[in-house]
């Protein structure tokens, strides 16, 4: 679909969608095109726009949050958090923060104004911050494999939460996601999520319209997050193995959930947004090219078709490798137009060369609007929970990262129901309990010889 992701505007003038010979003989030989027969109606370019407005809000009640995981983006949320605040005329306030260790702790104390007797560390600090009086909001953004357990705490604690993606690295922490988020909605709490895009107007509007009919049935799909470069290697750091694979969480699959769900899970969520579904099944490949001679577990490609229930796929690739190409955007086609996405830079093009863009958005920071959306669902008492969502996009990456691991198909119940956790035993059974010491490193995956799935799992170990 996307052929030169660098010139978007190019790359759909070089080829109209409904003539691209390669997609029809594709989806000619896939059943994709079954959705186009059902196509009845002209394109629905009048769509209502579905920006949200920046309802104020309407009653002051201040929102005491606690920061859990003060690194890159805790810090940033914080922030964020403070403007959305601010923007809303709501008393916003970091009250607490946790991080596993301490010297990542105290940067509450200057960039929060945090009291250092509230700047908690070590493994159990997220229920000491969790436990502060008063406390009404978490902002969750340790590395992924801490957030199910962290997000099941949050709400136990009867706190509105916002949570980073992803939100889990396997079946078991979906399944405990899944269980917190409809516990979230019994107690009226309300639950946001770092899929910043369903935050931003240039989306929300693009995406309705397609779901509207713009482009007629959607056909085919195709996202990406493909760096052209490596992720960050922080080295190994640490006098025990946990310690070292916490430092350097992105390259241990129990923290990370490996980069196709650890990024590429915001490209999926498009897709899934789009189809108002998850994907039932999915093949897929990959490898480890570039990480050669460094320590890790993780691959740094991926390639994989996922099918949804009526039978449209979306192709998914991502990948951190030196090249001289990159993108991070998502495509849809359908009957009679294509849209695509490009960071907000959104397009529909329908067949009869009519071309939407979003026009007039002042504000797209998603990154914000996720606090303001949050903050406005707390005071004015709407209904807001984006974790049953963001957990399918979470599980669709697990099982399209678990296709290409084991080289077989997989399909969306076997992912969900599966028993293997890559994580210590603890993880989920009470991480606050968790110590620093051993633990295996996985060989990274080898296709034929890894696979969750089988009884027992096969996973090969470079050391216990
Ligand atoms: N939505 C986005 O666009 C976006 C952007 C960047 C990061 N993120 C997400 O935010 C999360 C964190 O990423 P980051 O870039 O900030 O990583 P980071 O390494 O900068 O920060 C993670 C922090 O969590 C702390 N931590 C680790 N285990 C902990 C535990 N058990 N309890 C408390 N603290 C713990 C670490 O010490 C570190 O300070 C990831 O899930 C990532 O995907 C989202």
């Amino acid at each position: 679909m996307q052929d030169h992701p660098a010139n978007p505007s190019n790359a759909v003038s070089r080829r109209h969608f409904l003539k691209n010979s390669t997609i029809a003989a594709s989806a000619a030989g896939t059943g994709f095109l079954a959705g186009c027969a059902r196509h009845k109606q002209a394109i629905a370019a009048t769509a209502a726009a579905a920006a949200p407005a920046v309802a104020r809000a309407q009653a002051k009640q201040p929102i005491n949050a606690v920061i859990i995981g003060l690194g890159g983006r805790g810090s940033g949320a914080g922030r964020d958090f403070m403007e959305a605040s601010k923007a809303l005329g709501v008393e916003g306030k970091i009250v607490a923060v946790a991080d596993i260790f301490p010297d990542k702790a105290i940067t509450g104390k200057d960039n929060f104004g945090v009291p250092e007797d509230k700047c908690f560390s070590g493994f159990d600090a997220f229920q000491k911050a969790l436990a502060v009086p008063g406390v009404n909001y978490a902002i969750l953004a340790t590395p992924p494999g801490f957030r199910a357990s962290h997000f099941k705490a949050a709400i136990e604690a009867g706190k509105n939460v916002f949570m980073e993606k992803p939100v889990a690295v396997d079946g078991p922490g979906c399944r405990v996601v899944y269980a917190a988020g409809e516990e979230a909605t019994k107690k009226n709490l309300k639950v946001a999520a770092g899929t910043q895009r369903r935050h931003r107007p240039s989306y929300i509007e693009a995406v309705k319209r397609v779901q509207d009919g713009a482009i007629g049935d959607v056909i085919a799909l195709r996202v990406y997050w493909v760096n052209g470069g490596p992720i960050w290697h922080r080295g190994d750091q640490g006098a025990t193995e946990i310690e070292k694979q916490v430092r350097n969480w992105y390259h241990y699959i129990w923290l990370c959930g490996d980069h196709i769900c650890e990024q590429h899970v915001h490209n999926i969520d498009i897709s899934n947004w789009i189809m108002k579904a998850h994907p039932v099944k999915c093949w897929g490949m990959g490898a480890r090219q570039q990480l050669e001679g460094k320590s890790g577990e993780i691959w740094d490609n991926f390639s994989v078709e996922f099918q949804y229930a009526n039978g449209v796929r979306v192709q998914g690739s991502c990948g951190q490798i030196k090249r001289a190409w990159s993108s991070v955007s998502e495509a849809a086609a359908g009957c009679t137009g294509v849209a695509e996405f490009y960071d907000g830079r959104n397009f529909i093009k329908s067949a009869d060369g009519k071309m939407w863009r979003p026009t007039g958005i002042t504000e797209d920071n998603g990154y914000v609007n996720e606090h303001r959306d949050l903050i406005n669902a707390i005071v004015n008492d709407t209904a807001l929970n984006e974790a049953k969502q963001v957990t399918d996009s979470t599980l669709t990456a697990i099982m399209g990262r678990e296709a290409a691991y084991s080289g077989s198909e997989v399909d969306w119940d076997t992912v969900l129901n599966s028993n293997f956790t890559y994580g210590p035993d603890l993880l989920y059974k009470d991480c606050a309990k968790m110590e620093w010491g051993a633990f295996r490193t996985l060989q990274p995956p080898m296709p034929s010889m890894h696979d969750i799935f089988k009884d027992p799992p096969m996973v090969p170990v470079v050391k216990v």
